[in-house]
Protein backbone atom coordinates (compact mmCIF):
# COMPACT_ATOMS: atom_id res chain seq x y z
CA UNK A 1 0.00 0.00 0.00
CA UNK A 2 1.15 3.64 -0.97
CA UNK A 3 1.73 5.76 2.10
CA UNK A 4 -0.38 8.28 2.87
CA UNK A 5 0.69 11.83 3.27
CA UNK A 6 -1.81 14.27 5.57
CA UNK A 7 -1.67 17.79 6.50
CA UNK A 8 -3.39 19.12 9.29
CA UNK A 9 -2.70 22.80 9.01
CA UNK A 10 -5.28 23.67 12.21
CA UNK A 11 -5.40 27.18 12.98
CA UNK A 12 -2.81 28.53 10.42
CA UNK A 13 -2.91 29.81 6.53
CA UNK A 14 -5.35 32.64 5.57
CA UNK A 15 -7.52 31.72 3.29
CA UNK A 16 -5.29 33.20 0.43
CA UNK A 17 -2.17 31.36 1.98
CA UNK A 18 -4.07 27.89 1.11
CA UNK A 19 -5.32 28.42 -2.11
CA UNK A 20 -1.57 29.08 -2.88
CA UNK A 21 -0.44 26.02 -0.78
CA UNK A 22 -2.84 23.75 -2.49
CA UNK A 23 -2.06 25.19 -5.87
CA UNK A 24 1.48 24.32 -5.35
CA UNK A 25 0.59 20.90 -4.16
CA UNK A 26 -1.18 19.95 -7.03
CA UNK A 27 0.85 21.47 -9.54
CA UNK A 28 3.81 19.32 -8.21
CA UNK A 29 1.62 16.36 -8.05
CA UNK A 30 0.47 16.48 -11.52
CA UNK A 31 4.02 17.27 -12.70
CA UNK A 32 5.93 14.63 -10.81
CA UNK A 33 3.42 12.03 -11.32
CA UNK A 34 3.23 10.61 -7.74
CA UNK A 35 0.09 8.82 -6.88
CA UNK A 36 0.17 8.56 -2.93
CA UNK A 37 -2.59 9.84 -1.52
CA UNK A 38 -2.11 13.22 -0.07
CA UNK A 39 -4.61 14.59 2.24
CA UNK A 40 -4.74 18.64 3.10
CA UNK A 41 -7.03 20.00 6.26
CA UNK A 42 -6.97 23.49 5.77
CA UNK A 43 -9.29 25.61 8.06
CA UNK A 44 -12.66 26.09 7.36
CA UNK A 45 -12.66 29.66 6.18
CA UNK A 46 -10.64 28.76 3.26
CA UNK A 47 -12.83 26.19 2.04
CA UNK A 48 -13.02 26.73 -1.63
CA UNK A 49 -13.68 24.60 -4.96
CA UNK A 50 -10.01 23.40 -5.54
CA UNK A 51 -9.61 21.71 -8.21
CA UNK A 52 -7.25 18.73 -7.67
CA UNK A 53 -5.83 16.10 -8.58
CA UNK A 54 -7.77 12.88 -7.65
CA UNK A 55 -4.98 11.93 -5.25
CA UNK A 56 -5.30 15.39 -3.62
CA UNK A 57 -7.98 15.08 -0.92
CA UNK A 58 -8.99 18.30 0.90
CA UNK A 59 -10.74 17.64 4.12
CA UNK A 60 -12.46 19.11 7.12
CA UNK A 61 -10.78 19.69 10.50
CA UNK A 62 -14.37 19.41 12.49
CA UNK A 63 -18.20 20.15 11.68
CA UNK A 64 -20.62 19.39 13.76
CA UNK A 65 -23.40 16.14 13.59
CA UNK A 66 -26.09 18.03 11.47
CA UNK A 67 -26.69 19.06 8.80
CA UNK A 68 -27.64 22.98 9.42
CA UNK A 69 -29.20 23.99 12.91
CA UNK A 70 -29.03 26.44 15.48
CA UNK A 71 -25.27 25.67 16.50
CA UNK A 72 -23.43 29.23 16.95
CA UNK A 73 -19.66 28.96 15.27
CA UNK A 74 -20.38 25.19 14.02
CA UNK A 75 -20.34 23.94 10.64
CA UNK A 76 -23.15 21.33 8.88
CA UNK A 77 -22.83 19.30 6.15
CA UNK A 78 -24.58 22.15 3.91
CA UNK A 79 -21.46 24.00 4.18
CA UNK A 80 -19.12 21.11 3.33
CA UNK A 81 -21.35 19.97 0.07
CA UNK A 82 -20.83 23.51 -1.30
CA UNK A 83 -17.58 22.63 -1.30
CA UNK A 84 -17.72 18.80 -1.99
CA UNK A 85 -16.28 17.83 1.39
CA UNK A 86 -16.38 13.91 2.27
CA UNK A 87 -13.62 13.90 3.87
CA UNK A 88 -13.05 14.89 7.94
CA UNK A 89 -11.14 14.50 10.83
CA UNK A 90 -12.75 13.11 14.10
CA UNK A 91 -11.44 12.78 17.71
CA UNK A 92 -8.13 14.75 17.31
CA UNK A 93 -6.53 15.47 20.94
CA UNK A 94 -6.67 19.03 20.88
CA UNK A 95 -10.70 18.87 20.08
CA UNK A 96 -10.70 16.47 22.81
CA UNK A 97 -8.70 18.00 25.30
CA UNK A 98 -9.08 21.90 24.33
CA UNK A 99 -12.55 22.05 22.85
CA UNK A 100 -13.50 19.90 25.96
CA UNK A 101 -15.17 16.71 23.26
CA UNK A 102 -15.94 13.73 25.57
CA UNK A 103 -15.92 10.34 23.62
CA UNK A 104 -19.64 10.84 23.50
CA UNK A 105 -19.90 13.54 21.32
CA UNK A 106 -16.62 12.11 19.33
CA UNK A 107 -18.90 9.41 18.73
CA UNK A 108 -22.07 11.01 17.96
CA UNK A 109 -20.08 13.07 15.24
CA UNK A 110 -18.33 9.69 14.29
CA UNK A 111 -21.63 7.76 13.06
CA UNK A 112 -23.06 10.71 11.83
CA UNK A 113 -20.82 10.98 9.28
CA UNK A 114 -20.15 7.14 8.64
CA UNK A 115 -23.64 7.23 7.58
CA UNK A 116 -23.35 9.77 5.47
CA UNK A 117 -20.00 7.84 3.77
CA UNK A 118 -17.72 10.22 4.46
CA UNK A 119 -13.82 9.45 4.71
CA UNK A 120 -12.99 9.79 8.18
CA UNK A 121 -9.61 10.15 9.58
CA UNK A 122 -9.97 8.99 13.11
CA UNK A 123 -6.98 10.38 15.39
CA UNK A 124 -6.41 8.57 18.68
CA UNK A 125 -3.43 8.79 21.43
CA UNK A 126 -2.68 8.88 25.10
CA UNK A 127 -1.77 12.02 27.06
CA UNK A 128 1.77 11.59 29.03
CA UNK A 129 0.76 10.78 32.62
CA UNK A 130 -0.61 7.76 30.56
CA UNK A 131 2.55 6.76 28.91
CA UNK A 132 3.86 6.73 31.72
CA UNK A 133 2.24 4.53 34.05
CA UNK A 134 3.07 1.88 31.11
CA UNK A 135 1.56 0.08 27.82
CA UNK A 136 -1.08 -1.76 29.80
CA UNK A 137 -2.37 1.78 30.96
CA UNK A 138 -1.69 3.26 27.42
CA UNK A 139 -3.52 0.69 25.29
CA UNK A 140 -6.48 0.49 28.18
CA UNK A 141 -6.92 4.58 27.20
CA UNK A 142 -6.66 4.01 23.66
CA UNK A 143 -8.70 0.88 23.50
CA UNK A 144 -11.50 3.96 25.19
CA UNK A 145 -11.30 5.89 21.93
CA UNK A 146 -12.88 3.46 20.16
CA UNK A 147 -15.94 3.33 22.79
CA UNK A 148 -18.94 4.11 20.00
CA UNK A 149 -16.67 3.60 17.07
CA UNK A 150 -17.53 1.31 14.23
CA UNK A 151 -13.93 0.25 13.18
CA UNK A 152 -15.40 -2.15 10.38
CA UNK A 153 -16.25 0.95 8.07
CA UNK A 154 -14.87 0.75 5.29
CA UNK A 155 -13.79 4.77 5.10
CA UNK A 156 -11.86 5.14 7.70
CA UNK A 157 -8.27 6.04 8.35
CA UNK A 158 -6.58 5.47 11.92
CA UNK A 159 -4.08 8.17 13.45
CA UNK A 160 -2.12 7.21 16.49
CA UNK A 161 -1.51 10.83 17.71
CA UNK A 162 -0.06 10.95 21.07
CA UNK A 163 -0.65 13.93 23.40
CA UNK A 164 2.44 14.23 24.59
CA UNK A 165 4.10 14.67 20.95
CA UNK A 166 1.85 16.62 19.43
CA UNK A 167 3.27 19.99 18.47
CA UNK A 168 6.10 19.56 21.07
CA UNK A 169 8.92 18.76 18.39
CA UNK A 170 9.26 15.73 21.05
CA UNK A 171 8.32 12.49 18.41
CA UNK A 172 7.64 9.10 19.58
CA UNK A 173 10.22 6.93 19.25
CA UNK A 174 10.33 4.29 16.36
CA UNK A 175 10.03 2.02 19.12
CA UNK A 176 6.92 3.46 20.78
CA UNK A 177 5.48 4.06 16.84
CA UNK A 178 6.41 0.27 15.81
CA UNK A 179 4.62 -1.41 19.45
CA UNK A 180 1.45 0.97 19.26
CA UNK A 181 1.16 0.39 15.54
CA UNK A 182 1.61 -3.26 15.77
CA UNK A 183 -0.91 -3.65 18.88
CA UNK A 184 -3.88 -1.92 16.82
CA UNK A 185 -3.15 -3.44 13.39
CA UNK A 186 -3.24 -6.81 15.18
CA UNK A 187 -7.09 -5.70 16.21
CA UNK A 188 -7.77 -3.10 13.66
CA UNK A 189 -7.15 -3.70 9.61
CA UNK A 190 -7.19 -0.46 8.82
CA UNK A 191 -4.88 1.97 7.28
CA UNK A 192 -2.92 3.52 10.78
CA UNK A 193 -1.27 6.67 10.36
CA UNK A 194 1.36 8.29 13.05
CA UNK A 195 1.11 12.02 13.91
CA UNK A 196 2.91 13.75 16.60
CA UNK A 197 6.11 16.57 15.89
CA UNK A 198 7.08 14.27 12.23
CA UNK A 199 9.84 16.25 10.25
CA UNK A 200 11.26 15.84 6.95
CA UNK A 201 14.19 14.54 8.09
CA UNK A 202 12.38 11.85 10.46
CA UNK A 203 10.02 11.26 7.84
CA UNK A 204 11.72 8.13 6.41
CA UNK A 205 12.59 6.49 9.33
CA UNK A 206 8.84 7.07 10.96
CA UNK A 207 7.81 5.61 7.82
CA UNK A 208 10.35 2.34 7.46
CA UNK A 209 8.28 1.48 11.52
CA UNK A 210 6.29 -1.63 10.26
CA UNK A 211 2.63 -1.11 10.37
CA UNK A 212 2.91 2.70 9.62
CA UNK A 213 1.26 3.71 6.56
CA UNK A 214 1.75 7.30 6.54
CA UNK A 215 1.78 10.36 8.64
CA UNK A 216 -0.67 12.84 9.51
CA UNK A 217 1.99 15.82 10.21
CA UNK A 218 0.88 19.35 12.09
CA UNK A 219 3.56 22.15 12.32
CA UNK A 220 6.47 20.80 9.80
CA UNK A 221 3.79 20.66 6.78
CA UNK A 222 2.76 24.09 6.74
CA UNK A 223 6.26 25.03 4.88
CA UNK A 224 4.67 23.90 1.28
CA UNK A 225 8.23 23.16 0.36
CA UNK A 226 8.73 20.65 3.22
CA UNK A 227 5.68 19.25 2.76
CA UNK A 228 6.37 18.55 -0.77
CA UNK A 229 9.53 16.89 0.20
CA UNK A 230 7.98 14.83 2.33
CA UNK A 231 5.24 13.51 -0.13
CA UNK A 232 8.52 13.06 -2.88
CA UNK A 233 10.09 10.82 0.20
CA UNK A 234 7.27 9.32 0.85
CA UNK A 235 6.96 8.32 -2.86
CA UNK A 236 10.65 7.61 -3.23
CA UNK A 237 10.02 4.74 -0.41
CA UNK A 238 7.19 3.18 -2.47
CA UNK A 239 9.79 2.69 -4.78
CA UNK A 240 12.06 1.23 -3.09
CA UNK A 241 14.95 3.14 -4.80
CA UNK A 242 17.62 4.11 -2.43
CA UNK A 243 17.75 5.98 1.20
CA UNK A 244 16.75 9.16 0.84
CA UNK A 245 16.61 10.49 4.51
CA UNK A 246 16.51 14.18 4.19
CA UNK A 247 19.37 14.11 1.72
CA UNK A 248 16.91 15.30 -1.32
CA UNK A 249 17.80 18.32 -3.00
CA UNK A 250 18.87 17.91 -6.60
CA UNK A 251 17.07 14.87 -6.76
CA UNK A 252 14.31 15.99 -8.08
P1 LIG B 1 2.53 18.42 15.02
O1 LIG B 1 3.11 17.82 13.77
O2 LIG B 1 2.58 19.92 15.04
O3 LIG B 1 3.10 17.79 16.24
O4 LIG B 1 0.97 18.07 15.03
C1 LIG B 1 0.57 16.77 14.82
C2 LIG B 1 -0.91 16.75 14.70
O5 LIG B 1 -1.62 17.05 15.65
C3 LIG B 1 -1.50 16.41 13.39
O6 LIG B 1 -2.88 16.27 13.48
Amino acid sequence: MKKIIASNFKTNHTRKSTKEFIDEVNNYLLESDIDNDVLIFPASSSFDTFETKENLTIGAQNAYHAKNGSYTGELGTIHLDEFGIKTILIGHSERRHILGESQKDVALKYNYYKALGYKIVYCFGEPLEVKQAGLTETLGYIWEQFDGIDLNYDNLILAYEPVWAIGTGVSATTEDIATIHKKIKKKIDKPLLYGGSVKVCTLQDILEVPNVDGVLVGTASWIVDDFKKMIYIANKMDANSKQIKCNIEGEK
